[in-house]
């Protein structure tokens, strides 16, 4: 991959997507803490924990990032978790974020687009998303837009901040070697 790279989003908003440096560790804190807590909520870790924000911009070994930048601001953020060793060392995981304003306007497709790019020339075989039923529906959209099929749902797996129950619905996407074969 090219970076930084320069989109232009539906409305003509102009986008800089790069990989995530460590200076930008104060510029992440900032995009968390204006992310809703309805969607924080559905996140695997506290990102209002600055140790987490730290953690990803200091070692990228396992857990890989790019992020959208307008004007300097971040205004979204991709994760890769993947494994050095062991049965899951062939899959990636996939997180994607985009703060609401930017939203609609094509850019998750673009920093999904990028994710599924990355995991391809690490030679990863499979990538994976973990996606909250009825909650997270624009995310399942948008990966069967690109070709992620259903692996399993788990049923009332997951708890919203009101203590009701959700599925939770687990898409892949096998990959290939090369766009070629996309
Ligand atoms: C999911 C998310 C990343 C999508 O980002 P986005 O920039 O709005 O997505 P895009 O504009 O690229 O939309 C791509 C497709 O997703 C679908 N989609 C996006 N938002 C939608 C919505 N609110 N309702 C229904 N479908 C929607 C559409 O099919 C769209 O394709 P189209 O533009 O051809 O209509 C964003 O909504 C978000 O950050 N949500 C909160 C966190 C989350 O759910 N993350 C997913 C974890 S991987």
């Amino acid at each position: 991959m090219k970076y930084p790279k320069e989109i232009v989003l539906k409305d003509c908003t102009e986008v800089l997507i790069r990989p995530l440096a460590e200076a930008d560790e104060p510029a992440l804190r900032r995009f968390y803490s204006e992310i809703p807590e309805e969607d924080r909520w559905y996140m695997r870790l506290d990102v209002m924990d600055p140790a987490v924000i730290r953690g990803w911009v200091r070692d990228q070994q396992e857990v890989i990032s790019i992020i959208a930048l307008v004007a300097g601001e971040i205004v979204a953020h991709a994760r890769l978790h993947t494994h050095k060793y062991g049965c899951y060392h062939h899959q990636g995981r996939l997180r994607i974020i985009v703060a609401p304003a930017y939203r609609q306007k094509r850019l998750g497709s673009w920093m999904l687009l990028d994710l599924i790019h990355l995991a391809m020339e690490k030679g990863l075989r499979e990538i994976r998303a973990d996606l909250v039923v009825g909650v997270e529906q624009p995310a399942i959209e948008s990966a069967c837009k690109l070709d992620f099929f259903k692996k399993a749902v788990l049923e009332d797996f997951v708890i919203d901040p009101r203590g009701q129950r959700h599925d939770l619905l687990i898409m892949t996407k096998q990959l290939h070697k090369d766009w070629g074969d996309f």
